[in-house]
């Protein structure tokens, strides 16, 4: 059952269309719109069931065929994906966060391109962009930190030669680090070796889920930390001199130019005329 569109821009599901789609990091209440209207419209959901909380498929029709992919491979879940396309189903593809990362999707966009089967792609909002939230903090504060890292310690899946944490760390970026709480104390020596011991990390677990946890202490206790409480899967490091600003608001450099008296802007005048 399809829901009509109404509003410009809503989305009208297509029978024979796979939509792949960004979850969020696990509150429901971050879905997009787009991604409640297919959810609710869907006659078959498959979803990454280690990383998507039970919440975030309340509005999935009750007739729906919801199939959980976590112990899937990656041939079983294209040719579920074929076959309830052929059969005209409409289909979400649902991924944790952003779809865009570390989602394991360019692989089965690839083969249902291949056999014709067309798709889409619905954004969501990354476990990065939920943490900074949950901080209330901005990654890029004027005069301190200006570039974000999104990227992730080798493990089962080898990060290309020029991308080591080592490496990445000499930037003193804002870092977010996913996929690592397996490997912390070897992520926090190479951190280590360009960031002060000092620097500030929050250690974000399950974001938006019933269980959730948010740890803030420092570089040197990064991984005593993580082990102390048993964090071991769906855990975000958010790395960033920024963390330490949040007391240092009135100093004007760390104020945005942005909405600054002096910074002409398109829609306003400077204050100097
Ligand atoms: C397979 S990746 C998927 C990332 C996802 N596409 C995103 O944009 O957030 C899973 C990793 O993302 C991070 N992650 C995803 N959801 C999270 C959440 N709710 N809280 C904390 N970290 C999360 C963790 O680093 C986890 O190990």
């Amino acid at each position: 059952m399809a829901i009509a569109p109404s509003m410009p821009g809503e989305i009208d599901p297509s029978p024979g269309t796979v939509y792949i789609v960004g979850a969020g990091p696990g509150d429901p209440e971050l879905l997009t719109m787009k991604a409640h209207r297919l959810l609710a419209a869907a006659d078959v959901v498959l979803f990454a069931d280690s990383l998507i909380p039970p919440p975030v498929l309340q509005m999935v029709r009750s007739d729906a065929e919801v199939i959980p992919t976590a112990s899937k491979t990656l041939e079983e879940i294209v040719a579920l994906l074929v076959d309830r396309a052929r059969s005209h189903a409409i289909i979400v593809r649902l991924h944790s966060g952003d779809p865009c990362l570390y989602s394991a999707v360019y692989e089965q966009m690839r083969a249902i391109a291949q056999v014709g089967i067309p798709f889409e792609v619905i954004p969501g909002i990354s476990a990065f962009q939920a943490a900074a939230a949950h901080l209330k903090t901005e990654l890029t504060v004027p005069g301190l930190v200006q570039t974000l890292i999104l990227t992730r310690i080798s493990g089962r899946t080898q990060v290309p030669d020029g991308e080591d944490l080592a490496a990445l760390a000499a930037h003193r970026a804002s870092l977010c680090l996913y996929l690592s709480a397996r490997h912390v104390a070897q992520a926090q020596a190479q951190l280590l070796q360009h960031y002060p011991p000092e620097t500030p990390v929050a250690i974000c677990f399950r974001l938006g889920w019933a269980d959730e946890q948010v740890h803030v202490t420092l570089l040197a206790d990064m991984a005593a930390v993580t082990q102390r409480h048993n964090l071991t899967r769906t855990t975000l490091y958010v790395i960033s001199p920024a963390l330490a600003a949040t007391d240092r608001h009135d100093e004007e450099k760390w104020r945005s130019r942005l909405y600054n008296a002096e910074h002409e802007r398109l829609f306003r005048e400077s204050a100097s005329g």
